[in-house]
């Protein structure tokens, strides 16, 4: 099967776009964070290599054909804020989820609600996807604040739905529909 084809999209004063080694730095402040390796492959106070190997990771995600994992950069700059993937495990029975995270110094600016929007109006124009989905702690206030603002509904709360850092957690399910 050939690999994803992955487009730039424009996020306001952000842009959407592939991963380069340019963007260690910011992979090194996720690495330092003490939420972000938990809930990704960030590797926890990761070596040079091993961040290196993460920003590989994310162009093997077109190669598998799992999904496609989007740096978040200033549209002016081009430096990489964060990281937002569109992740295609169940996109069988048509339904992808959305994944994301800012470097610590980034939060708080919106970066994360302009790409949401941006990568959820794209995802769901893709002819095979008809709901994208978020899982999200209840704690995480500006995490679901962002899904709200991006026009997700909160459905539920899925009890003991996953572990995270050795400890099962309830994450509220939000979706947004084509
Ligand atoms: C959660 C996270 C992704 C939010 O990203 P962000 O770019 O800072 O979010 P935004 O600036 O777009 O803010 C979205 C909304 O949340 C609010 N907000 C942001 N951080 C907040 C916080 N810590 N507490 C309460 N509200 C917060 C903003 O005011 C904004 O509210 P509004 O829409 O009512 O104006 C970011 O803090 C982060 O990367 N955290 C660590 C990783 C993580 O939690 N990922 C998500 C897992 S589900």
């Amino acid at each position: 099967m050939d690999p994803l084809n992955q487009p730039v999209l424009d996020a306001l004063d952000y842009r959407l776009r592939p991963f380069e080694a340019k963007d260690a730095e910011l992979v090194r402040e996720a690495s330092t964070d003490p939420l972000i390796p938990l809930i990704t492959t960030v590797p926890a106070n990761g070596t040079d290599e091993e961040i290196l190997d993460f920003i590989d990771r994310q162009h093997q995600r077109l190669v598998d054909r799992s999904g496609y994992s989007f740096a978040i950069a200033d549209a002016s700059s081009d430096q990489a804020l964060g990281q937002i993937g569109l992740w295609l495990k169940n996109a069988g029975q048509g339904r992808a989820s959305i994944g994301y995270w800012v470097g610590p110094p980034h939060r708080n600016k919106g970066i994360v609600s302009a790409a949401l929007d941006a990568l959820s109006r794209w995802g769901l124009g893709l002819p095979e996807i008809h709901r994208l989905e978020l899982y999200v702690e209840p704690w995480n206030e500006g995490s679901w604040r962002a899904a709200e603002r991006c026009g997700y509904t909160r459905e539920g709360l899925l009890q003991s739905w996953q572990e995270v850092g050795g400890q099962r957690k309830d994450m509220y399910m939000y979706s947004r529909l084509k």
